[in-house]
């Protein structure tokens, strides 16, 4: 592990690293990911998280270590933060980091004159709220600073506690106003037994009030089981906290907030998510936490070309997560059932659009019945083994491509995307059915891994044999119309997680996506 203290000679071995690792046809595209973790040092378990993330998906992990000055107001405790270098390079060491960053203050130019600076301001609206009120230019100094960490590593990930629940907005935020081609991952609170998140500060607690702090965590997840039962209001989730916080004498609140996760502005009454953030002061520390609360459910989206295997993975990963399986195949074939059922010709796209508009359609995952692994209703009536027959199967792709039997189905779907808690896939899941999808993935495999999969296929059902060269050639021709087609193309969202199943079993991917889903849902 290196340790470098000016910028020059960590840009200098990032180019190295990137030159000796550069494939010859990359020149101007590097090939390697460096992920980066910010920090101020004083590793704990909740920063080794931080890294352990970065560690699993990039090829370089940097970790910045930077007591930054123009973070902490005069008043506040710059000269006595915990400086633990040796410990920190230790930890990193162990945590396999290739190499920290810990410039002295004088190299980014932070003890300068303020005056006399340029500086990152951040919307008001953000840094004006939760701990801004009493940090005044705190989040500018962090702004400031992360944007010269961006600019120095050039990281294609940068990773934050979702502990600091205000900085990860504000960060999301500058990146997107200032387009910043880093991804930001958010990583879940670490947290002791007793539930007190991890911090540096803790070490300013004495052990009793390190006990008596767990009063934070205690308070939050009592909101959280008042949300759980169906509380939405700004008012009484916070009275709840408030109320446990009163209990520990020692415990002086700054504030309890309901605001709205990403633009931070207040919230009375939580529509889809809400974010309740508190600060105390417990003896001289200062000490914050939060807890997410969603209406709904997580989505996973699973994209990919024909022939990947993503309607098996989709059910597996469904019934895995105790997620529903969202079996657009069903759908159709639901749809189809009620045109046939009212008589409608099935080439009569007026009178069809007329049944299928106002319909509803239920799933429900079933693990029991081997056969009929989702369960299936339309408008009340259980369809599941009559969507099944020949008259259906004959019919479903005639209604299936229609205008709007196509429209009526993606209402559905997103009247379901609502809830959340379900698996999807397709071809454009993650880009138009459910663009917020928690989780997504496009599952892919080479041409010729699929061409061998379906002889495969084709020789346990006995079928004729096809040459892999025809099955490959069928292959490419389908993945190019499905990408190239007006309805529906073949796309994969950028904020997709590619997976090429090649050379893996269906239970290691099952596993890969049910350890993305458990990164991604905090
Ligand atoms: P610091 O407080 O050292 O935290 C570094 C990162 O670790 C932050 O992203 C923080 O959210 C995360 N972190 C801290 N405690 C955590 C916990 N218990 N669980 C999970 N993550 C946790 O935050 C800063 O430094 C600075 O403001 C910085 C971003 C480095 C800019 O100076």
């Amino acid at each position: 592990m290196r340790l470098f203290t000016t910028v020059a000679a960590l840009r200098c071995y990032l180019k190295l690293y990137q030159k000796r690792n550069q494939s010859p046809d990359e020149t101007d595209n590097p090939s390697v990911s460096i992920g980066l973790v910010p920090t101020m040092g004083a590793l704990h378990w909740g920063h080794l998280s931080l890294i352990a993330r970065a560690k699993k998906e990039n090829d370089l992990v940097i970790v910045s270590i930077f007591v930054n000055p123009l973070q902490f107001a005069p008043t506040e405790d710059y000269q006595s933060y915990p400086r633990t270098l040796e410990r920190d390079r230790l930890l990193c060491q162990q945590s396999g980091v290739d190499a920290i960053f810990a410039p002295e203050a004088q190299e980014l130019g932070v003890n300068e004159q303020l005056s006399s600076r340029t500086q990152v301001v951040p919307p008001s609206s953000m840094t004006s709220v939760l701990c801004g009120k009493t940090r005044l230019g705190h989040f500018q100094g962090v702004a400031t600073i992360v944007t010269q960490l961006f600019n120095i590593v050039q990281p294609n990930k940068a990773y934050f506690g979702q502990k600091d629940a205000q900085q990860v907005a504000i960060i999301r935020r500058l990146v997107k106003d200032l387009n910043f081609s880093v991804k930001i991952v958010t990583c879940p609170t670490v947290r002791e037994t007793s539930g007190l998140a991890k911090s540096s500060r803790n070490q300013y607690l004495t052990p009793v009030q390190i006990e008596q702090a767990a009063v934070l965590n205690r308070s939050l997840q009592q909101a959280k089981l008042a949300f759980q039962a169906g509380e939405r209001d700004r008012q009484v989730l916070e009275a709840i906290v408030n109320k446990e916080l009163a209990t520990v004498e020692c415990v002086a609140v700054e504030y309890v907030e309901l605001v709205e996760p990403d633009t931070l502005m207040p919230l009375e009454k939580i529509e889809d998510r809400g974010l309740l953030a508190i600060s105390v002061r417990v003896g001289s520390a200062r000490l914050i936490d939060n807890v997410l609360l969603k209406v709904r459910s997580p989505i996973v989206a699973i994209d990919g070309p024909a022939g990947a295997g993503k309607s098996t993975v989709a059910r597996l990963v469904a019934a895995e997560l105790g997620l529903v399986y969202l079996d657009t195949g069903a759908m159709y074939r639901a749809l189809t059932f009620l045109v046939l059922q009212s008589g409608i010709s099935v080439d009569d796209e007026r009178a069809i659009a007329q049944v299928v508009s106002n319909c509803s359609i239920q799933l429900s995952s079933s693990t029991d019945d081997l056969d009929y692994p989702v369960r299936v209703w339309i408008n009340g009536e259980e369809v599941t083994q009559v969507i099944r027959s020949a008259e259906v199967t004959a019919n479903v792709s005639a209604i299936a491509s229609q205008k709007a039997v196509r429209s009526a189905l993606l209402q559905q779907q997103q009247s379901w995307g609502l809830k959340g808690g379900l698996v999807a896939e397709g071809r454009d899941i993650g880009t138009h059915v459910f663009p917020n999808a928690e989780l997504k993935v496009f599952l892919t495999a080479s041409v010729s891994e699929r061409a061998r999969r379906r002889q495969q296929d084709f020789q346990t059902q006995g079928q004729v044999e096809i040459t892999l060269e025809q099955l490959e050639q069928t292959i490419q021709e389908r993945d190019r119309a499905d990408s190239t087609r007006e309805l529906a193309p073949l796309q994969k969202a950028p904020d997709a997680i590619e997976l090429c199943t090649d050379g893996l079993s269906i239970n290691q991917v099952i596993n890969k996506i049910i350890s993305l889903y458990h990164e991604v849902v905090i």
